[in-house]
């Protein structure tokens, strides 16, 4: 790790630097008008790298969501009858528009959210190859013709948008997870009202203005930003309200408890994308060059605060000491930590307060448990007063240390030693959780048992970078329920009809 080129303050003046200024929208986006909270309330975004506001936005409560949801339901009269056709080129035109403009939409993502800019530009393009692959996914919702066992009937099964859709999204992807979802429900002919995390409200709203230049109509797409103090009222209106058929969120699993305990009470529709504790597991036989640069990859991308980074790394006892050897240069050559667009930074901030405090709390617990540090572990000293924490590597750690059963979704590295398979298995797979996980081998046999066995989602063997849009994204076990992305990804917002016709 390094400091990154300049170690400078970047400051709001970054804002001037935008070739579009429209995209950056303070008000809330409810049936295809900008509009203020009904009190006028706003509240401050600040940027995590230097705790600078440099910005308010509409502060919507429930009432104000509730004018969203009517909103939605109005829409979707007309959106649900568009032909497949007219949704897959409107979705076309948003994805165009999005590519078009990803600097700006990247550069005030990385200001709200701390990413550096480079993966900033990535997660941009990540997100528009969802509303890319929705446009397409859009003409096959096929449903089924039966073989009909009685003489005289025939059945058909097809599939129907299943209304309004609610929603609420992190902010360690304020775009991406906003177009997983919102493509998909789009695509289907569903409308939705979206609540975006209070940190990170700007890329959500940017993304309403370049769907209104697509021409999505109004009330297709609305977005109620709202502060920490009135997030809870406007989830709880996103899962309660009756006209809402679907929930789909991304977060905390214990967010998601609360939130499906709500949609019960009408019987609604969920996916849930939860947190994950990923092993990250190196086999005597893998090529550990490859391993120690996707871990840095898979560790590290927006500085540990991904839910499928690897959380426990798990390395044979006979290549311990010699992958530690390649791992650990790497931390130190590749990661630099900065401001997000300051040129060079690839290692931002901590984007919360509490995800800062919860890391310092992991390590200390570590460390008393007996893990050594052997990189990092602390602050680092920089011009920037933002929420930064060293890239942080532990070696010697037991399985009491809190990564063993807990999500860390920080930089810390904890590196287990293990001898028996079976046994490494046995505790890869002792969490609550199974969103995804990782391993490293060329022996096929042991490929296809580790591959099978391990209780997860989303499995990575010889990389630590699964993400595309092609494949069903979610997990198993507390990790939540349902799939986003991939051909799986729209049934979540269509119901199967059942037709039969007697003559
Ligand atoms: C996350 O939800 O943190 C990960 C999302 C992704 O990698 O697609």
């Amino acid at each position: 790790m390094s400091l990154a080129k300049n170690n400078k303050i970047v400051s709001t003046d970054e804002l001037s630097k935008l070739k579009d200024k429209s995209l950056f929208c303070s008000k809330a986006f409810v049936n295809g008008k900008w509009v203020d909270a009904a009190s006028g309330k706003t509240f401050k975004v600040s940027d995590p790298a230097t705790l600078e506001d440099f910005g308010s936005v509409a502060d919507m409560d429930a009432s104000d969501t509730r004018k969203a949801i009517d909103a939605a339901c109005k829409a979707f009269q007309t959106w649900k009858d568009t032909i497949t056709k007219e949704r897959a080129q409107v979705l076309r035109k948003w994805y165009n528009l999005i590519i078009d403009n990803k600097d700006d939409l990247a550069r005030i993502l990385t200001l709200e959210g701390g990413k550096a800019y480079a993966e900033a530009v990535a997660e941009i393009e990540y997100g528009a190859s969802f509303i890319e692959w929705f446009a397409e996914e859009a003409k096959r919702t096929y449903g089924d013709f039966v073989p009909s066992p009685i003489k005289n009937s025939r059945f058909i099964v097809w599939k129907q948008p299943i209304g309004v859709a609610g929603i609420v999204t992190p902010y360690n992807f304020p775009n991406a997870m906003i177009t997983r979802k919102v493509g998909a429900a789009l695509a289907a002919g569903c409308t939705v009202v979206v609540r975006p995390a209070h940190e990170t409200p700007y890329s959500a709203l940017a993304l309403c203005e370049l769907a209104q230049r697509a021409g999505i109509p109004p009330g297709v797409i609305n977005v109620v930003s709202c502060s920490s103090e009135h997030t809870s009222e406007v989830g709880g209106e996103l899962t309660q309200n009756p006209t809402i058929r679907k929930v789909s969120f991304t977060g905390s699993t214990s967010v998601g408890k609360m939130l499906m305990e709500q949609a019960s009470s009408t019987m609604k529709k969920v996916s849930f994308e939860l947190g994950g504790n990923a092993p990250f597991i190196v086999f005597d036989d893998a090529d550990l060059q490859t391993a120690a640069e996707q871990l840095i990859e898979c560790k590290f991308r927006h500085s540990g605060q991904t839910c499928v980074c690897a959380n426990r790394v798990y390395v044979h006892e006979t290549v311990y000491d010699e992958f530690v050897d390649k791992f650990v240069p790497l931390v130190k050559q590749k990661l630099h930590i900065g401001h997000g667009l300051d040129e060079g930074t690839t290692f931002g901030p901590i984007i919360t307060e509490r995800g800062l405090e919860k890391l310092e709390d992991h390590l200390k617990r570590s460390k008393e448990a007996g893990a050594k540090v052997i990189f990092g572990g602390k602050r680092p000293s920089l011009k920037v007063t933002g929420q930064f924490f060293e890239p942080t590597v532990l070696v010697d750690v037991s399985y009491d240390i809190p990564m063993s059963c807990e999500e860390t979704f920080s930089p810390l590295c904890p590196i287990y030693k293990f001898s028996d398979t079976q046994e490494m298995l046995k505790k890869a797979n002792d969490v609550t959780v199974g969103l995804a996980g990782y391993f490293f081998s060329r022996d096929i046999g042991r490929i296809f048992q580790v591959a099978e066995a391990l209780e997860v989602g989303l499995v990575g063997i010889n990389t630590g970078d699964i993400d595309s849009e092609i494949i069903p994204f979610g997990g198993v076990k507390e990790s939540g329920v349902g799939r986003e992305g991939s051909r799986y990804g729209i049934d979540e917002y269509l119901n199967l009809k059942t037709v039969k016709i007697d003559f």
